[in-house]
């Protein structure tokens, strides 16, 4: 199932805080980075270990490391950003991938407007991190440019998503694993989530 609503008390109990309507900037933003590590904690369970051996106080110790494929988190501007610093708290030798997209609000669909990948991509596990999967245009074009670049193993960071955007993804991107807050009930005739954050972008950098 490639759907994980992760339903950790902390997640739950601060994505509640940031559906009030009277939030303010720096408690939505501060929010979005929080959870943005819990989601990366979550998302991260089943990386591969290694044995390994360092000179501890009182000799060799045997060791743990985490083994396999370097990762490169894809924020998706801006509102992806706005968990950026969370998830790099958890895996902080990443290196970052940005992608510019915009939703045109009218054909709600998503246009690319940046594209600056880290070297060596395809050699690494893709983390995609973005507040909100809606109707999952953003999110499906991102994995598309993503697997273009050879990128093999990718998931994606959300904190609330629709049900039509899951399935969407679903259906493009069988392979790919959601790591989400919380599935929310549906979207409304203009493709925001109900009932959702809001705009999360405006919500993030003020522009609301
Ligand atoms: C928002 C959000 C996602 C996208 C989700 O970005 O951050 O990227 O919409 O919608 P979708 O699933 O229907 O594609 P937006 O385009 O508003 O840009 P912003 O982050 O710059 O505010
Ligand atoms: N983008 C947002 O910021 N919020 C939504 O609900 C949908 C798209």
């Amino acid at each position: 199932m490639p759907v994980h609503e992760i339903r950790h008390p902390l997640i739950r109990h601060k994505l509640g805080l940031m559906r009030r309507a009277d939030i303010s900037t720096k408690n939505f933003r501060e929010l979005a980075q929080e959870l943005g590590a819990l989601l990366t904690y979550e998302a991260t369970q089943d990386l591969p270990l290694e044995e390994t051996s360092i000179e501890g106080w009182c000799g060799k110790v045997p060791v743990e490391r985490i083994a396999g494929k370097k990762i490169t988190v894809v924020p998706i501007l801006r509102a992806g950003i706005g968990m950026l610093d969370g998830v790099l708290s958890l895996i902080p030798s990443a290196k970052v991938s940005v992608i510019g997209l915009a939703r045109n609000e009218e054909t709600l669909e998503a246009q690319t407007y940046l594209e600056k990948l880290v070297p060596e991509i395809d050699r690494r596990l893709a983390m995609i991190v973005d507040p909100m999967l809606a109707t999952g245009g953003s999110l499906i074009a991102t994995i598309d440019l993503l697997k273009q670049a050879g990128c093999k193993e990718i998931r994606a960071l959300v904190l609330v998503a629709a049900p039509e955007g899951i399935r969407a993804v679903e259906a493009a991107h069988p392979d790919v694993r959601i790591y989400t807050a919380a599935i929310d009930e549906r979207l409304d005739a203009h493709g925001y989530i109900v009932p959702g954050l809001g705009d999360a972008g405006d919500k993030i950098f003020g522009t609301r």
